[in-house]
């Protein structure tokens, strides 16, 4: 099956499952006027705020921001893939699964006998780890746990174990057939050049680590050795079911939480799996372990599948790293709610319910800050005075109110302005100057701006043009069909405008709905979210906004020609050549100045 086979499959399903029926199987959808509404089931709803709307085949919550087509719908409400939502919909509609070309039907089949294998061994060298840990000789190993306050029970449930020696587990997979090169693919034996198999975590505790459904993957090994030299933890490498940098660890048991109704809105995200394991203990089944400082996209979006709300609890001398601050960012294009829980300095979440009890602690994550509170703590940390001279003062208070507008530029004129007079404040400027900068778009306190910072993508006064435009196209606006296409900075609304032009070539239409077909939608969230908000009023009025706004198009278009023109100038030297470019100039500035 080719792409376009595919595409025609997927707009079949779109066809044959009309979205206000998806979801009124899911939720109770109720007609108001021409609109369907429904309590929105990924955030705290009280009153219907989901709008279902059939002519677009879309649906988008006015509170919390989610939306999408049928597909995005499945996949958030039932936590899936989007293949897994598409065999959903498949069924749904009575509509057979294609086939796809053998070719790559084998190399799947052939992926999946590897990933299966995998598993098998994985399961194998847990229940092998396990009895280990049980044999008396080893018991060592237990009171170590139980010497960290580690119950029975969450021995057991965590998996535990324990490796004895270098060659227990390939003896142990050998007398059982197993494949011993399948274990050195899953990253638990290493093969040496002398054809000998040794345990990659050998004389190491062993931490299994699951996927999302609880599938032993991989393991984490913590020595007993006290010595500087030998590393904490070795984890299992890179394997075809493992990437630490793609996990986030007991992400497993909080699922299963939410499947019973006992998993409230958030994670709580610390960077230890035994930080984790103790919170589970302590009756905190959203924590999970990132097992590292940064955080990746993949890990936001494992998040963002299961609730809207992180809490981020890493030591207080790992937080406030800018690997730390980067990862913060991730979550927060992931669309995710992100509060920072500020720990004492070298104490982990482990150490810290130990020492204080677990009220103590949830009294932490009530005082979490929202991350742009937690972004100006850490740039007025970052630029104290070192003294009460006048002048260092005063440079604390460019550099600070610098940083803090930078911070405060991509949140809307409501947000921004709850921060003002705090900042006000702190910098001895007046609100009125702090918010025109913030007007302005160009910050010009500080006499040299911090280097090798880049501001978060805003959304600019044009972008919300681009999409008032794109809007109008998408609803099928009669006055909207006008054949036009732009090309800005913003990638995501040039694809939807390229998706526009190529389907009016074929005589069809583009609806709100199809936007979520391009591939990678989801990297646009904050694009996306724009366009969703775009409203309208009647008619009258929104055929002259429309009109407004296709000319900011045209006149932005005219001044990257322009721009470009410019440059040309500058860089021909053939005099006719500069007079036609001179002359081209003058005519386009001409028309901008019409447009103004
Ligand atoms: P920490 O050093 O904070 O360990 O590393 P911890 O969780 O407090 O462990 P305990 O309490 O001393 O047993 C946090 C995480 O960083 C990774 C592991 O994923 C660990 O859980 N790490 C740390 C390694 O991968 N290797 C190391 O040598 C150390
Ligand atoms: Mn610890």
């Amino acid at each position: 099956m080719n792409d376009k086979e595919w595409y025609d499959f997927l707009a079949e399903l779109k066809a044959k499952n009309d979205i206000v029926d998806v979801i009124s199987s899911y939720l109770p959808v109720r007609q108001k006027g021409r609109g369907f509404w429904a309590l929105c089931p990924f955030h705290n709803d009280r009153n219907p705020s989901l709008s279902i709307n059939r002519e677009g085949q879309y649906y988008h919550c006015f509170v919390c921001g989610a939306g999408g087509d049928i597909f995005r719908f499945i996949q958030n409400y039932e936590n899936c893939t989007f293949m897994e939502a598409v065999e959903i919909l498949a069924q749904r509609a009575n509509v057979r699964m294609p086939q796809f070309n053998p070719e790559a039907e084998k190399n799947i089949a052939e992926k999946k006998r590897v990933k299966d294998s995998c598993f098998d061994v994985c399961l194998f060298a847990a229940k092998y780890y396990r009895a280990c840990i049980k044999k008396p000789e080893n018991k060592f190993a237990v009171d170590y746990l139980t010497g960290r306050n580690i119950t029975d029970e969450t021995i057991k449930r965590f998996g535990f174990g324990y490796s004895d020696s270098w060659e227990g587990l390939a003896d142990a997979l050998k007398r059982e057939g197993k494949n011993l090169d399948t274990a050195v693919k899953a990253g638990l034996l290493v093969r040496r050049d002398d054809g000998r198999y040794f345990d990659a975590l050998a004389n190491r505790l062993i931490v299994p680590i699951f996927d999302v459904n609880g599938r032993v993957i991989a393991f984490g090994g913590r020595t007993f050795s006290k010595d500087k030299d030998v590393a904490k933890y070795k984890n299992t490498s890179v394997t075809p079911v493992f990437d630490k940098s793609k996990t986030l660890y007991a992400l497993n048991f909080a699922k299963k939480a939410k499947q019973s109704g006992q998993l409230s809105d958030y994670l709580i995200i610390v960077e230890g799996y035994m930080d984790a394991i103790a919170l589970h203990q302590a009756g905190f089944v959203q924590a999970v372990a990132s097992m590292g400082t940064s955080l990746t996209v993949e890990q936001a979006r494992q998040a963002k599948r299961l609730v809207s709300t992180v809490y981020i609890c890493y030591d207080g001398d790992a937080a406030g790293q800018n690997a730390t601050v980067r990862g913060l960012d991730i979550l927060k294009e992931q669309g995710l709610d992100v509060r920072v829980v500020t720990m004492p300095d070298g104490v982990d979440p482990d150490e810290y319910v130990a020492q204080n009890g677990v009220e103590a602690y949830r009294l932490l994550l009530s005082k979490a800050l929202p991350l742009v509170d937690y972004k100006l703590a850490l740039a007025e940390k970052a630029f104290k005075p070192k003294s009460d001279s006048k002048s260092a003062i005063n440079e604390y208070r460019r550099k600070y109110a610098a940083k803090a507008l930078e911070i405060l530029m991509p949140l809307s004129d409501v947000d921004r302005e709850s921060y003002l007079p705090a900042l006000s404040t702190a910098t001895g400027m007046t609100v009125e100057f702090l918010r025109a900068q913030l007007m302005s778009g160009k910050i010009e306190v500080a006499e040299s701006k911090e280097t090798g910072v880049k501001p978060p993508q805003d959304v600019s006064q044009d972008d919300k043009a681009v999409a008032y435009v794109l809007a109008s196209k998408l609803n099928n606006f009669s006055y909207a069909d006008d054949g036009l296409s732009f090309n800005g900075d913003n990638v995501l609304f040039n694809k939807i405008f390229d998706m526009i032009t190529n389907a009016k070539k074929e005589g069809k239409t583009v609806k709100f709905g199809d936007i979520y077909m391009l591939e990678d939608a989801d990297s646009y969230s904050e694009s996306l979210r724009v366009l969703q908000d775009v409203e309208f009023v009647d008619e009258d009025v929104d055929k002259k906004s429309y009109r407004d706004c296709v000319d900011i198009l045209l006149k932005k278009d005219l001044k990257t020609k322009l721009e470009k023109l410019k440059n040309q100038y500058a860089i021909t030297s053939d005099t006719t050549e500069k007079r036609n470019i001179l002359m081209e100039i003058a005519e386009i500035t001409k028309k901008i100045n019409s447009k103004a």
